[in-house]
C-alpha cells in the first residue's frame, strides 16, 4: 500500500473529522489543525493535531514548516493538503456585518488555504512524492444568496483560486494536482448555525430547517468516502476538477 501523508484543516468537527478518521483508518498519517481539539482522533498513533488559529494569517508559513519537519517525507510516497476549516457567518446584509465579521471570515474561508496552499506548494517543491489539494467549496460558490455574502464570495474565491493555481502548476515537472470538492448540503454544525437563526435575523434559515427536516442532509461519513474517492483519482493537472456532489 502506498505510504501517505494528509495535511487537514478543521479536524476538530463535520466533514474533516470525518475524513480523518476514514483516512487514518485506512492506515494514512494525518495532520490536523483547528483551534479545538479532535478527541475522537487523539490516541491514534498516526494522528497528529495542531491547535492553531488559521486567522492568524502571518503564522502559517511556519505553521507549514513545523508541520512538513515532522512528516517522514524520504518515506511519504502521496502528500495531500485538505483545505477544509471555513466560516459561515456573518449571516446578516452587508450593511450590518463588522468589519471585523467580514475579514474574519475571508481570512478562514479564503485567505488561508490560499497562504497554505502557497506555502505547502513552495515547501515541497524538492520532493518526488505525488502531491495532490483539495479546496473544499460549496454551491455557494456559484449561486449568489441575501446574508451569505462573505461566505459566497470566499467560496467563489476558492472555486477561481483553485482554477488560477492549477493553470500556474500545469506545466510543472511533478505539478501538484489541485481539484475543488463541493460536498452537497450534509449534516454539520456549520447547518445548524444557519437553521439556528430566526427568519428575521437571516432570511434563508427556513430553507436550511425545510432541508433538515426533509432528510435531505447528508452524513459526514459518506461525504468523506466521497471526498477520498476523489484524493485516490488521477487529476488532470491542466484544469481543475470541480466536484459537484448533488
Ligand atoms: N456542511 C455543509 O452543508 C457544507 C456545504 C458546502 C460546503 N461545505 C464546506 O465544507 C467544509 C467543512 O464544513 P463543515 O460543515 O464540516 O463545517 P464545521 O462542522 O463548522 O467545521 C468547521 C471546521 O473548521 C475549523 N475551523 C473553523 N474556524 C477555524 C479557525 N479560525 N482556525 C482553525 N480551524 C477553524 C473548525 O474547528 P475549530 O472550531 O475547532 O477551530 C472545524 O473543525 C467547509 O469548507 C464548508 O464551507 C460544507
Amino acid at each position: 500500500m502506498q505510504n501517505r501523508t494528509f495535511i487537514v484543516t478543521g479536524t476538530s468537527k463535520g466533514i474533516g473529522m470525518q475524513l480523518a478518521q476514514l483516512l487514518l483508518e485506512q492506515g494514512d498519517r494525518v495532520y490536523g489543525i483547528s483551534r479545538g481539539t479532535a478527541e475522537l482522533l487523539h490516541g491514534n498513533d498516526l494522528y497528529f493535531h495542531f491547535q492553531y488559529d488559521l486567522s492568524d494569517l502571518m503564522g502559517i508559513e511556519q505553521l507549514v514548516k513545523k508541520i512538513l519537519e515532522q512528516i517522514p517525507l524520504e518515506e511519504t510516497e502521496f502528500l495531500g493538503l485538505i483545505n477544509n476549516a471555513a466560516m459561515l457567518e456573518p449571516l446578516k446584509p452587508i450593511d450590518q456585518c463588522s468589519t471585523e465579521e467580514i475579514s474574519m471570515n475571508l481570512n478562514i474561508s479564503l485567505a488561508a488555504p490560499m497562504i497554505l496552499s502557497s506555502s505547502f506548494i513552495r515547501q515541497t517543491n524538492h520532493l518526488t512524492a505525488r502531491r495532490k489539494i483539495v479546496n473544499l467549496t460549496s454551491g455557494s460558490g456559484s449561486y449568489p444568496a441575501p446574508s451569505m455574502a462573505a461566505y459566497c464570495t470566499s467560496k467563489a474565491g476558492m472555486n477561481m483560486f483553485s482554477e488560477c493555481v492549477a493553470m500556474e502548476l500545469a506545466e510543472r515537472l511533478n505539478p501538484v494536482e489541485v481539484i475543488a470538492f463541493d460536498p452537497g448540503m450534509v449534516d454539520t454544525e456549520l447547518q445548524a448555525v444557519a437553521r439556528g437563526k430566526s427568519t428575521g435575523e437571516f432570511e434563508l434559515s427556513g430553507l436550511f430547517n425545510q432541508v433538515y427536516e426533509a432528510g435531505q442532509l447528508k452524513s459526514p461519513r459518506e461525504v468523506a468516502k466521497r471526498l477520498i474517492e476523489r484524493i485516490e483519482e488521477n487529476s488532470d493537472t491542466s484544469k481543475v476538477v470541480h466536484t459537484m456532489e448533488s
